[in-house]
């Protein structure tokens, strides 16, 4: 219907707005697109601008995110209708329509999704991030761990929404292409640490 519809095209555009950027100039601190990982969210904010600024960021696309599955939750969609409306905020993240379709990886996305869709889920989402991140100290290994996982317990809990969630895992993952190849090679940053390990 024409509401689903709408709500569908809101979260893009929700999506599209980026907290890194927003975050970088409200600091002045150097745009997240041309330093670091060149990737706008909270992982490359952290190596920029330090934790607070990270914080600052994660916490915005966390909302940015969030908006409109509430609204969408309020006017009572389902939760597979509130997936695709998530997935369609993950994809604003990823391609915003305000910054030439390059944006970010979409875990903060991802976090925000999965807390709405499935609240359960919040703690297996963020619980394997931060397991993953204390483990292995980069938060990438963390991210493409937990966006394996979730389809799994997805498929095994929910099956009904098991399309909708791995869309947004297969996107996470394919937006992480250049953190695996830096993974195989070595070359992948710890959390924090300072290095460049741009495209
Ligand atoms: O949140 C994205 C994270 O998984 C990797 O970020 O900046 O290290 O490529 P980055």
């Amino acid at each position: 219907d024409l509401g689903y519809f709408s709500l569908l095209i809101i979260a893009y555009l929700f999506g599209s707005i980026s907290s890194a950027i927003i975050v970088c100039k409200l600091l002045t601190l150097p745009d997240p697109r041309i330093v670091g990982s060149h990737n706008p969210g909270a992982t490359n904010v952290l190596r920029i601008g330090g934790t607070r600024a990270a914080v600052a960021t994660l916490v915005g696309d966390v909302i940015k995110t969030a908006l409109p599955l509430l609204l969408a939750a309020y006017l009572d969609y389902s939760s597979e209708h509130l997936a695709w409306i998530g997935v369609c905020a993950l994809l604003g993240h990823c391609f915003p329509l305000y910054f030439s379709f390059k944006g970010g990886k979409g875990v903060a996305s991802m976090m925000a999704v999965i807390t709405l869709v499935i609240p359960p889920f919040c703690i297996l989402a963020i619980g394997s991030w931060l397991i993953s991140a204390w483990t292995f100290r980069k938060s990438s290994v963390a991210s493409l761990i937990t966006a394996i996982i979730i389809p799994i317990f997805t498929y095994q809990f929910y099956p009904q929404l098991l399309l909708a969630l791995t869309s947004l895992s297969v996107v996470v993952l394919l937006r992480h292409r250049i953190n695996i190849v830096n993974i195989i090679q070595g070359k992948e940053p710890l959390i924090g640490e300072n290095k460049n390990n741009s495209q």
